[in-house]
């Protein structure tokens, strides 16, 4: 069947990876993507579908009603994939505001604007994070308690139960997705792995929380994007599906992984003071997307780290433009008092 599908937050790491996936695997299909071009938005990462004429990008607000209800009517959108958040847990204790306004506000005007518009299936692209940390073992599965500790994670669990309160009150078709942490190319740099290359290709310092020794469980943005497809065309209404790779990894073991790729010593490695409220351990159990979509990770680590770090080391141009002006300044800020 062939659909327009409305992607919010498209010109960010995980958006732009799946505009360009959609395109890819749903030839047919259009793609109106919904992005403010916040600091981690970016033009230059849609570059390849400036001629596409199945790519509709549109530079605004999903917190402004308006341009969501008439974006939504006049393309005739049957789906939507909300990818559009603040995403940094560190910007997120600096300041919560915003996490509330667009995590929040917006979904709930891209619900409302939804439903108006009569959109066949609504997914919400959530996070690990709402659970909170685990101790050394376990895992979450789908039925853990939402008990999150950051003002971002907290504001993603607000937005998702938002989601299914409309699948519940409203009937709406929603799909709830809850990933793991992503890596992979045009990753903003204040992430981790993204920082970690970009700092030692530049000479400096690796700033690792703490002792470094809190757990990720670490899921390929590609792999990400096939779950997301699946989750669309094959999820049951209603329905949260976690997603992950099985692919536990403490930071520090990941950042000396990077710099052995990139032929770099440890001696740029800093351990500086603990993020506030650190969740110690995330780990996924995703046997229900295995079980019900009929999805499984497809791509290594060890591969998908290198091709990760090769494609920083290709795109320089890329990161270095975007670590200037008001990057500088939250590095300062985020940084400068460790
Ligand atoms: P990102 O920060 O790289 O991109 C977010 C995008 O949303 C940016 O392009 C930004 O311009 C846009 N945006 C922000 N506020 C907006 C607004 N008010 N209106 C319109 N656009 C706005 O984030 P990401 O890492 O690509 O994450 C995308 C989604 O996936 C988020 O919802 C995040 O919570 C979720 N997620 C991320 C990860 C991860 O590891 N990165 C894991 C699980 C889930
Ligand atoms: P991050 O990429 O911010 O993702 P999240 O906090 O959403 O999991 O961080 C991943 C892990 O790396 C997390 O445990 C915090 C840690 N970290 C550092 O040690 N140093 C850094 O400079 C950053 C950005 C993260």
């Amino acid at each position: 069947m062939t659909r327009t599908v409305l992607v919010t937050g498209g010109a960010g790491f995980i958006g732009s990876n799946l505009v360009r996936f959609l395109r890819r695997e749903r030839p047919d299909w259009t793609v109106i993507n919904l992005d403010k071009l916040t600091y981690a938005g970016n033009a230059e990462s849609l570059a390849g579908l400036r001629q596409d004429p199945k790519h509709v990008f549109k530079c605004a607000d999903i917190v402004d009603p308006e341009v969501v209800d008439a974006l939504i009517r006049d393309h005739h959108v049957d789906a939507v994939l909300n990818l559009a958040a603040e995403s940094h847990v560190d910007r997120s204790i600096l300041g919560p505001g915003i996490f509330v306004e667009t995590n929040v506000g917006g979904t709930q005007v891209l619900l409302d604007a939804a439903r108006k518009g009569r959109v066949k299936r609504f997914v919400q692209v959530s996070t690990d994070e709402v659970y909170g940390s685990l101790g050394p073992s376990g895992r979450f599965t789908e039925t853990s308690p939402l008990r999150p500790s950051s003002p971002y994670s907290a504001s993603k669990a607000a937005a998702d139960l938002l989601a299914l309160s409309y699948a519940h009150t409203f009937g709406m078709d929603v799909v709830v997705t809850r990933c793991s942490n992503n890596y992979g190319p045009y990753q903003f740099p204040e992430k981790l792995i993204p920082l970690m290359i970009a700092n030692a290709l530049e000479g400096r310092k690796l700033p690792v929380y703490g002792d470094g020794l809190q757990v990720r469980d670490w899921i390929h943005v590609e792999d990400h994007c096939r779950a997301l497809l699946l989750a669309l065309e094959c999820g049951k209404a209603g329905e949260i599906y976690n997603l992950g790779s099985d692919n536990e990894w403490p930071n520090l073991q990941i950042v000396r992984r990077l710099l052995e790729i990139l032929g770099k010593g440890s001696e740029l490695i800093e351990h500086v003071t603990d993020r506030p409220g650190h969740d110690r351990r995330y780990a996924i159990d995703a046997a229900k997307a295995h079980a019900e979509l009929g999805w499984a990770p497809r791509i290594g680590f060890a591969e998908g780290l290198k091709s990760t770090v090769e494609w920083y080391v290709q795109n320089r141009g890329w990161w270095e433009r975007v670590r200037t002006g008001e990057y500088r300044t939250y590095y300062e800020r985020n940084y400068g008092a460790r």
